[in-house]
């Protein structure tokens, strides 16, 4: 796998090979008139010394030394050439047309800055209806950015307080897993942005193992999990209870859990009025207080409300940059900042040992070989590592975005390979400058939410 802009070091390290090769020549005491001497020595094809400086005479141990010096100075040559070669190779091998960098537009100056701060808070004060148009590709089915609406429970899981308090302890119980070690909460920690903070949730098994995602807002989505592999938030529940790689646990165990608990028992009562104690129960009240677990109070909200003031200006050009030049509307949009879609970034490590198709295992639709679930952005700032591999942090993920992502380098024997994946033809080399990157940052910040203050529930006594 190749980094685009890896050329870049290549070309750097080429200059600073070249530039170390001849600075250090002159500069030990005593090598360059020997450096000069060879230089002539080599030019003249090794010539006898005489003809080169005619009317002297060496012994034969500074004509040792001579040699010494030309052979020097003959690697540290070889040596920058062949690394400028490789990097040239590099460079051009297999690169699609449009993936070349672009070299970043010159920085603003302060002034500049201030008229730009002053355009766009007239601009973004009105109505969103009358915001500039992002920059889109064609045929992108795009939302505007705003305020998150109001979560729709399903009818068949209708929202009851009572079903969200059984739910809620649900959550934080780990005697739900055999274990009893593994609760919900320990890989979906509010105090964590509802992730857990680690690349990836202990992976056991063979199964790709992924970085567990926030729940926050998770009752807005399609689908559910990286590949988008459960179609409710009801399956999607029932699988985390039962994969190998969360709970491990099973429907038995779990009613029998809760059997046994005269604290639970009222709990559910409570919740399902009259039934029996079931695992779909169960399954519903960790649905239903998930779709309870929404965002909306971060400043970029605020700003959405009307308080002009609630973005500073870095965030300001970060949300102009977001929608314009850094061309992100086309996947995150929408209220969520998703498109509820999957695309390749580039990041499947194909071929290789980590290899994690996406999408792919779930449909078998050889288009969706590395294709993942664009993920909501609120709250991004608060659930590094990101990304399904969990290897990034925001400023990396948004320098790799300047670069037009990761280009997988296709070997000759992947050519004919129908599953080889195709890289989302949404993502360019953007040609940001680093403010313009800090701003885009700024923003992401912007829609961050204060700390969730979810209290661990008391958990009912085993009686
Ligand atoms: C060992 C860590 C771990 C535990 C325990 C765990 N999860 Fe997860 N959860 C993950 C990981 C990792 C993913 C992503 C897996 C994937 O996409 O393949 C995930 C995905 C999810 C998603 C999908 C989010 C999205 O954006 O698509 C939801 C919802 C969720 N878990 C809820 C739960 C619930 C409810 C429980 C308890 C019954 C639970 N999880 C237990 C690690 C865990
Ligand atoms: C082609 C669609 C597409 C475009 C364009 C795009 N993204 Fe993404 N974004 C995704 C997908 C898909 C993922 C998850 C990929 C994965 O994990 O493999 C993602 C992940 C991210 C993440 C990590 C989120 C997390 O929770 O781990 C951030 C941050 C992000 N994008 C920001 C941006 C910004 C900023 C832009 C504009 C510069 C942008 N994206 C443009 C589709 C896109």
């Amino acid at each position: 796998m190749r980094i685009a802009g890896l050329c870049h070091a290549n070309a750097a390290l080429t200059l600073g090979g070249m530039a170390g090769g001849v600075a250090f020549v002159p500069a030990v005491p005593g090598l360059a008139p020997g450096a000069f001497m060879s230089l002539r020595y080599i030019s003249l094809g090794g010539t006898p010394h005489r003809r080169a400086w005619p009317g002297s005479r060496l012994t034969v141990p500074e004509r040792i030394e001579q040699m010494r010096y030309a052979l020097n100075l003959l690697l540290r040559y070889a040596f920058a050439v062949s690394i400028t070669l490789v990097g040239l190779v590099r460079c051009t091998a297999g690169e699609p047309a449009d993936a070349g960098r672009v070299s970043p537009r010159p920085a603003r100056s302060a002034a500049e800055r201030a008229a730009v701060v002053r355009q766009l808070r007239e601009i973004y004060r009105a109505d969103p209806a009358g915001w500039p148009a992002p920059s889109l590709d064609p045929g992108v089915a795009w939302q505007e950015l705003g305020r998150l609406p109001q979560v729709v429970h399903p009818e068949e899981n209708p929202l009851s307080a009572a079903k969200v308090a059984l739910g809620r302890t649900l959550f934080f119980d780990a005697r739900l897993s055999p274990s009893g070690k593994l609760a919900c909460v320990s890989c979906h920690e509010p105090g964590l942005g509802w992730a857990d903070g680690r690349a990836i949730s202990e992976p056991r098994g063979s199964a790709p193992a992924r970085n567990s995602p926030s729940i926050l807002n998770v009752g807005f989505q399609p689908a559910f999990f990286w590949d988008g592999r459960a179609p409710t938030l009801e399956r999607q529940a029932e699988r985390a209870l039962t994969n190998s790689l969360e709970m491990e646990s099973n429907g038995p165990h779990v009613v029998g859990l809760l059997t046994e608990s005269s604290g639970y028992r009222d709990l559910y009562e409570r919740a399902f009025p009259g039934e029996s104690i079931t695992f779909a129960g169960v399954i519903k009240a960790l649905a239903c207080f998930e779709r309870t677990v929404v965002g909306g109070r971060s400043r970029f909200d605020d700003f959405m409300r009307g308080e002009a003031t609630a973005l500073a200006d870095a965030e300001l050009i970060g949300l102009d940059l977001f929608r314009r030049e850094a061309r992100c509307m086309n996947c995150h949009h929408g209220p969520v900042l998703s498109d509820g879609l999957y695309h390749d970034l580039g990041l499947s490590f194909y071929g290789r040992s980590n290899e994690d198709r996406g999408r792919y295992d779930v449909t078998r639709d050889a288009r969706d070989v590395g294709r993942f679930r664009t993920p909501s952005l609120r709250n991004v700032t608060r659930t590094t590592p990101l990304m399904h591999t969990g290897t990034f942090r925001l400023r990396g993920v948004l320098t790799m975005y300047n670069a037009g992502m990761v280009t997988l380098k296709q070997e000759d024997f992947e050519r004919v390979d129908p599953l080889f994946p195709t890289k989302s033809p949404h993502l360019k080399p953007l040609g940001l400058n680093r403010q313009d990157l800090a701003d885009l940052e700024a923003f992401l910040h912007s829609l961050e939410e204060p700390p969730a203050a979810v209290g661990r529930p008391p958990l009912p006594e085993l009686r």
